[in-house]
């Protein structure tokens, strides 16, 4: 079997009208979805796959939340265009008691999954996308799609990969009455990092600046591995839009439900997004929402499957991180959610004699070689000669990880070999082919 080439495969599913007057033109599915695809493909084919590509919770939905949907089954009427009220008052609940930030229901958006409410949300402003690079892989496909101009601000392996105060500021004095939309996103997709609250202050000074809306992308947040997640809103609450959601947090990418939570003064962002949300996607889901209540009212037992949640990620996520900086890689510690982007420079020469010249290839070869699944630096922003990837340690059995991560139980490589051991394996496997 050759190399795979994974930019044919997600080409092939390109329509083949490609090159008529589509709003699409260029774009393939998305990529993180192009790769599970393929990864699942291999491994019906009997090939041993370690699928550190698609990000998706290796967690269960908590026990009192699927039951709260189990009770739920027969709610089937549609449900108001921004949300179940009791669901809106829970979300509000949720961020007044987690992040300190006091909203009413009516500053509460619900959506099929925060990346439909990102999609409206750059469909009803009108400005310029603003995004750091690396950053989530959907950000800017969106802005394409609606057409909107998208202003990549390159970060630095150096800073972690954070956007500086200063970058953005760059950006601003460009065009300083320019209408912009930033989105933040931490802890982040992809490189695993989040922000000290001095960067928060100097970011959200910028913003208040030069009038930046920030949709402040909050769905790791309760991943954040000492539970002490902090928002940009508690510093520019009057520009700040706070998205997240139960894909991430609670183990339910596929329920699809996302929220939005505004302050008052961007309340006609709000208005505006639920014309929209009229006219296309309704109302989201009646029986998740009624269980979503469940989730946002919290209580100990979901306290629990949080607190072991993070220790779980806590072992593994610096665990494969120091693993591959043995092997040369240099890359952040990882604070919080499921990612690492460990940049592969130090290979280059050697990378190169294999003909391996951008991170594309190198995702194929790791993919085709040693059997590991990732995502390639490229599809989120970098250039593509740039030696860096994407991958997300979530292949593991999250219930039975849960429940051996009890309190008191040592959260270190160890635990990590023993209940994540694909994501181990997998690590190894990718020393021992740089080593080859
Ligand atoms: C950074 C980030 N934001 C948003 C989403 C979208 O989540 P959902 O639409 O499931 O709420 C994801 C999903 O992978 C993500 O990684």
């Amino acid at each position: 079997m050759g190399i795979i080439d994974l930019e044919r495969v997600r080409k092939a599913h390109m329509p083949q009208t490609a090159h008529l007057n589509l709003n699409v033109r260029g774009l393939g599915p998305s990529a993180t979805l192009a790769i599970n695809e393929h990864s699942f493909a291999l491994q019906q084919a009997g090939r041993e796959v370690f699928r550190l590509g698609l990000g998706q919770s290796p967690f269960p939905v908590p026990g009192p939340v699927v039951q709260a949907l189990q009770a739920n089954a027969h709610q089937k009427d549609y449900l108001p265009v921004k949300g179940l009220q009791a669901l809106r008052e829970a979300v509000a609940g949720y961020h007044q008691r987690v992040n300190g930030i006091v909203r009413e229901a009516e500053d509460v958006i619900i959506g099929p999954g925060s990346k439909e409410l990102m999609f409206i949300l750059q469909l009803v402003f009108y400005g310029d996308l603003v995004i750091p690079a690396p950053s989530w892989v959907s950000y800017s496909p969106q802005a394409s799609i609606i057409g909107r101009q998208i202003h990549r601000i390159d970060t630095s392996p150096d800073n972690d990969w954070r956007l500086q105060a200063e970058e953005l500021e760059a950006l601003c004095l460009e065009d300083p009455t320019r209408p912009r939309l930033l989105i933040l996103n931490y802890p982040n997709n992809p490189v695993g990092v989040t922000y000290p609250i001095e960067q928060l202050q100097a970011l959200a000074g910028i913003a208040r600046q030069y009038g930046v809306i920030v949709l402040s992308d909050e769905i790791y947040g309760e991943l954040h591995f000492d539970g002490a997640h902090r928002s940009i809103a508690e510093f520019y609450p009057e520009g700040t839009i706070i998205s997240s959601g139960l894909s991430k947090w609670a183990g339910a990418g596929g329920w699809r439900l996302g929220t939005f939570i505004f302050p008052p003064e961007l309340r006609w962002l709000l208005d505006a997004m639920a014309v929209v949300a009229s006219e296309t996607f309704t109302t989201t889901s009646a029986p998740v929402q009624y269980a979503a209540i469940t989730a946002y009212q919290g209580g100990s037992e979901i306290d629990d499957y949080l607190a072991r949640s993070r220790r779980v990620l806590t072992s593994v996520g610096p665990a494969a991180a120091a693993r591959l900086r043995e092997a040369d890689c240099h890359l952040p510690d990882p604070q919080g959610g499921f990612y690492l982007f460990p940049d592969f420079s130090a290979h280059r020469e050697k990378l190169q004699q294999r003909g391996i010249i951008s991170s594309r290839q190198l995702c194929e070869h790791l993919l085709e070689d040693a059997g590991v699944a990732t995502l390639p630096g490229t599809d989120f922003g970098r250039p593509a000669t740039e030696f860096t990837l994407r991958m997300a340690y979530v292949d593991f059995d999250g219930e039975a990880a849960l429940q051996a991560a009890a309190e008191g139980v040592a959260m270190d490589e160890a635990f990590a070999r023993e209940h994540c051991p694909n994501v181990m394996t997998a690590i190894d496997r990718i020393q021992a082919w740089l080593a080859v």
